[in-house]
């Protein structure tokens, strides 16, 4: 098996292949053409073997350089391809909100699967989805990625910071044995919202560890305004973790002033990158490309 690392998944590529035994592990070669198109080629000898290709698509131009490659790979005579994308972009639109409007994760994920066998992702915006592929797909969590790290930290609380992160909250819960509770959020526009706490707190806040879980940190309103209401409730300390942190714009800073630590997986490259979904990963491409 053969692992291939995009540009903007080079480093959890590498982690996948040591994963496997330390797998063939490969960069490609990307250009741009003068006229601004892009121009990749894979290296390695990839006829008749199963490739593993990850690539995170949190730009148009990792989308673009994904199809590119998934294209180059099959061109090169592989057997299978396993199409890894850590973080699948777009798929917030996941349905059509208003008439005129495409279902922008049921497109991405038609063409994803294009020159794919099979397709893995982690911790989706809806499960939902996986649906819309016609191949084999599979979604790992980077709640056991998170969970690895938290172990060796002092814990007391877990919180999601709104009621639609209960499932998550609580699967972390359960995998620490630690108690959870949910805020309530209000949703003001895309970089405001509102946070209260609720009434079925499992604890007193005061002077306690209390570490916040989401799926996934883009501006860094919800987990600010969380920890600040946090610290106002006495906490000992508040940490943030999430799967995926695009910390958009000054959001690594907004956090870093109002929190003690700040966790995320390596589903994309960032300063908080500290716990990794490769085994995550490498525990699905069996199921992906059986034997
Ligand atoms: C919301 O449902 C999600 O779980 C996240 O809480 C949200 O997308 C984070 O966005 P932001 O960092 O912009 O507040």
């Amino acid at each position: 098996m053969h692992v291939i690392g995009g540009t903007a998944s080079t480093a959890l590529a590498e982690r996948i292949s040591r994963e496997l035994g330390n797998a063939p592990f490969g960069i490609p070669f990307t250009k741009r053409f003068p006229d601004g198109e892009m121009y990749v080629r894979v290296g390695g000898r990839l006829e008749g073997e199963d490739v593993v290709l990850v690539q995170s698509t949190r730009t148009d131009q990792d989308l673009l350089e994904l199809l590119l490659l998934e294209d180059a790979v099959r061109e090169s005579g592989a057997r299978r391809t396993a199409v890894v994308v850590p973080y699948f972009g777009y798929a917030r639109q996941d349905r059509r909100f208003f008439p005129g409007e495409p279902v922008s994760a049921r497109t991405l994920s038609r063409h994803i699967e294009l020159d794919a066998d099979a397709v893995i992702t982690v911790d989706l915006h809806s499960p939902q989805t996986l649906q819309h592929f016609s191949k084999p797909a599979f979604e790992a969590s980077g709640i056991p990625a998170i969970a690895r790290l938290l172990r060796e930290r002092p814990v007391d609380l877990l919180v999601s910071p709104d009621r639609g992160g209960i499932e998550r909250v609580r699967r972390m819960a359960q995998l620490l044995e630690k108690p959870w509770a949910a805020l309530i959020k209000k949703r003001i526009d895309s970089e405001h919202v509102e946070l209260s706490l609720p009434s079925d707190l499992p604890m007193p806040l005061e002077g306690k560890h209390v570490v916040l879980i989401d799926d996934v940190i883009t501006t860094g309103g919800t987990i600010v305004e969380a920890a600040k209401l946090l610290g106002k409730n006495g906490v000992g300390a508040v940490s943030a973790a999430c799967t995926h942190g695009l910390f958009l714009r000054d959001a690594f800073e907004r956090i870093k002033a109002v929190t003690d630590e700040i966790y995320s997986t390596d589903t994309l490259g960032n300063p908080a990158e500290k716990a990794s979904v490769a085994p995550d990963i490498a525990q699905l491409l069996p199921r992906a490309l059986p034997a």
